[in-house]
């Protein structure tokens, strides 16, 4: 799809767009609004590891791209007081490219592994040891002369954040002692986080506003701050700067983001299924090539947020459309 995603949440490799990011990171449990449940355990994990003087356990944290889960990383690392390295899975290429990350970590450091279900075998083989004893084994020389050695490891955090847990091998997952799934967020969450973003940014919004692009985000923080840039350009250009529901509802049609927060490529996914499939059941990977999207931009994001609102169900023959999808696309449900 040739579409330019005002709504994909991944992240995008652009600079201006990465600061901005930086800039309104929330940096303690305070500021990061939402996922309730998630902060309830992980005050009482981080509390009862001060209290003991101990490391954390190493955490996983898993759910759809854009929720918070390397924001939540650095959260945790400053709530311990911990110094955090960041990485990521496909960065690390060699068994010694991590070797070298970890022998540099001192006690209570936390590494970030991003995207930890992309790491090369031959590494994550070298992670299990360092997980469980906090021993590196090492291979010295080659053939029948080839010594194997152990060195210590400090006690570090291991954080892993991952768009699914079903893609991570078993004995890298049973090696977390927690386990979290983030969960989309409600719409007056989201509208909260617009409102931090635009007082950051010095970005003017009625509340009703902040409410309309809040509906309109996924549920989502990064494509809520995303909107709300979009959208101040379009204030900036076409009024005073200040994003009222006037500016917003127009801005919104103009990025062809619908009520439901739906974009052009959410559109033509569903309709690929009512149009060519009668609503499904049908094969993710017959979806990806009928929208020439990759199989897992399919699973990680878009499906995530149409399941989550109802206009999609996963069932043990494929994917179908409910009669809700139907009804918003203006289209008439079979019999
Ligand atoms: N709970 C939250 N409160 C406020 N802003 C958030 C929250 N979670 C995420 N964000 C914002 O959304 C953006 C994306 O979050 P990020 O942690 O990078 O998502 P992920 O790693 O899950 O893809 C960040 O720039 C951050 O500012
Ligand atoms: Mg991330």
């Amino acid at each position: 799809m040739a579409i330019e995603r005002i709504v994909t949440a991944t992240e995008v490799p652009d600079e201006v767009e990465q600061d901005l990011e930086q800039t309104v990171r929330p940096r303690d449990f305070d500021n990061y609004i939402g996922q309730k449940r998630l902060k309830q355990n992980l005050k009482l994990a981080i509390d009862a590891a001060q209290k003991r003087g101990e490391p954390l356990d190493h955490i996983l944290l898993y759910g759809p791209p854009g929720l918070g889960k390397t924001t939540m990383a650095s959260v945790i690392a400053n709530e311990m007081g911990a110094q955090i390295r960041i990485t990521s899975g496909p960065a690390i290429e060699r068994a010694g490219d991590l070797a070298s990350l970890l022998t540099n970590l001192q006690d209570g450091d936390i590494l970030f592994i991003d995207e930890v279900h992309r790491m090369h075998h031959s590494v994550e083989e070298v992670l299990y040891s360092a997980m469980e004893d906090f021993k590196l084994d090492i291979m010295l020389g080659k053939g029948p002369s080839a010594k194997s050695l152990r060195l210590d490891l400090p006690k570090f955090t291991l954080i892993g954040a991952t768009t699914r847990t079903g893609s991570l091998a078993a004995p890298l997952r049973d090696r977390f002692g927690m386990i979290h799934r983030l969960e989309f967020y409600t719409p007056a969450e989201v509208a909260q986080i617009i409102e931090r973003t635009a007082s950051i940014l010095h970005i003017g919004i009625h509340s009703e506003a902040a409410g309309q692009l809040a509906e309109r985000a996924r549920l989502t923080p990064r494509i809520a701050n995303r909107l709300l840039r979009r959208v101040r350009d379009y204030a900036d250009v076409n009024g005073d700067g200040i994003i009222d529901t006037v500016i917003s509802k127009n801005a919104l049609e103009l990025l062809e983001v619908d009520e439901l927060g739906l974009d052009p490529g959410d559109r033509m996914l569903l309709l690929a299924i009512i149009d060519n499939y009668n609503g499904g059941p049908v094969g993710v990977d017959t979806l990806a090539a009928l929208t020439a999207e990759e199989r897992s931009t399919i699973e990680d994001f878009y499906e995530p947020y149409l399941m989550q609102i109802g206009l999609l169900e996963r069932t043990t023959r494929g994917r179908k459309v409910t009669p809700k999808a139907y009804k918003h696309l203006g289209k008439t449900a079979p019999a």
